[in-house]
C-alpha cells in the first residue's frame, strides 16, 4: 500500500434523493470532521454479499459550514455492489471511513478553469466550483447528462455560476462536442474532467493531439464505468498454479487478493497502476476501464489494472509482479 488510512466511525446522519439515481449521504465522524480541499474524496467500507470491501467517494461542499462530510452516491444496479451497499443505509446507522485524501486538487494558479462532468462525475466538480465561484479567472463548468432529471446540484451550480455553467442534455442537445470543449481551452488553461472512461480517453486523446502540457489536464474516474458489462470471468496464473473466479460483482483485485494472490494496490480507481499485471493471453476482450495505462498499452493488452479493469468473459491468463519478500 502506498499510504494506510486512518479509518474512524461515523454514522449517517440524513439521506436526500436528489435525483432519480443520485442519494446525498450525510455523514458525521464520531470525532470530528477533518479539513479537507476541492477534489477530496474519503474512503468507506462496505459490504458486499459477505465481503467487507472498500469504495472511495468525493466530498461535496454545498456551502453549508458544519461538521459532517457529504457524499453522493449514484445507485448502480448492476455494479459491484458498493452504491447497493450504500443505499440500503438508513439515518444512525453506523459506518467506517478514511481520513480525507486529496489526488484531485484544484490549483490556485492557472489562466483560467474549464471543468467538464459526464454524469455523476459532477461530484468531485462540486467543490471546486464552489471554491472557484468568486475566481476573478475565466471559469467554465460544461456538465453533460443524459436527462434533465439526472442534473444533480444543477440549481445550486447555478447559482454559483451562472452563465459559466453549461447543462448539456443529451436527451435535447446530442452527445458533448469534446473537441470544441478541449480547443476552447486556452493555452495556458488547465482542464478538470470527471465522468465515464470512453469520455476521459477521448479527451486525454484530443489534449495529446494539440499538444498542451499534460500536467494541465486533471482528471478523475469512477470505477464502475466500462466499455462492456460486467460479467464473470476467470483468471489464471500459472506461476501461481490458481485459477480463480471473478464474479460479475467484484473487481479483479479483490477476487486475486481473497484467493490469496498477493497485489499491491492504492487507489483502487484505475489511476495510480500499483495494481498493474501482466496479462499473458485472453480469450475475450480486457475492458480496460483505468486511466493509468496509455491507448497504446491498451491497445496492446499486455497489461491491465487489476482494481478496475476485468476481462469480457472468458479467461484471463496473467503474471503477476509481486515476488514476495
Ligand atoms: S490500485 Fe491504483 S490503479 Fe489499481
Amino acid at each position: 500500500m502506498k499510504f494506510r488510512d486512518h479509518w474512524v466511525n461515523a454514522s449517517v446522519t440524513a439521506l436526500e434523493n436528489i435525483s432519480p439515481s443520485i442519494k446525498l449521504f450525510q455523514i458525521t465522524p464520531k470525532n470530528g470532521r477533518a479539513s479537507w480541499t476541492p477534489g477530496s474524496n474519503i474512503r468507506i467500507r462496505v459490504r458486499v454479499e459477505d465481503r467487507s470491501e472498500i469504495r472511495t467517494y468525493s466530498l461535496i461542499d454545498t456551502g453549508v459550514e458544519d461538521e459532517h462530510y457529504r457524499i453522493a452516491v449514484r445507485l448502480i444496479e448492476d455494479g459491484q455492489g458498493g452504491s447497493r451497499y450504500m443505499w440500503s443505509l438508513n439515518e444512525n446507522d453506523l459506518i467506517e471511513i478514511s481520513q480525507p485524501h486529496n489526488h484531485f486538487e484544484l490549483s490556485r494558479y492557472s489562466t483560467s478553469y474549464t471543468l467538464v462532468a459526464g454524469g455523476v462525475g459532477i461530484t468531485p466538480l462540486v467543490s471546486m466550483a464552489k471554491a472557484l465561484s468568486n475566481s476573478d479567472k475565466p471559469v467554465r463548468l460544461i456538465y453533460g447528462v443524459r436527462t434533465r432529471s439526472e442534473a444533480a446540484f444543477g440549481d445550486l451550480l447555478k447559482t454559483w455560476l451562472g452563465e459559466r455553467l453549461e447543462l448539456s442534455v443529451g436527451d435535447e442537445d446530442g452527445p458533448l462536442d469534446i473537441a470544441s470543449i478541449v480547443n476552447s481551452v486556452d493555452k495556458n488553461g488547465e482542464l478538470y474532467v470527471c465522468g465515464p472512461i470512453g469520455m476521459l480517453e477521448a479527451i486525454s486523446k484530443l489534449w495529446r493531439k494539440s499538444e498542451r502540457p499534460l500536467g494541465l489536464l486533471r482528471y478523475e474516474t469512477f470505477a464502475a464505468s466500462g466499455h462492456y458489462p460486467s460479467q464473470e470471468f476467470m483468471v489464471e496464473i500459472p506461476r501461481l498454479n490458481k485459477l480463480v473466479r471473478v464474479p460479475a460483482h467484484q473487481s479483479m483485485l479483490a477476487a486475486l487478493q481473497e484467493a490469496g494472490v498477493e497485489l499491491m494496490s492504492d487507489c483502487k480507481r484505475g489511476e495510480c497502476g500499483l495494481c498493474v499485471v501482466d496479462v499473458v493471453s485472453t480469450t475475450e476482450p480486457v475492458d480496460h476501464r483505468d486511466v493509468f495505462l496509455s491507448a497504446h498499452q491498451k491497445a496492446e493488452n499486455r497489461k491491465l489494472c487489476a482494481c478496475v479493469s476485468r476481462s469480457a468473459g472468458g479467461t484471463v491468463t496473467i503474471d503477476t509482479a509481486y515476488r514476495g519478500l
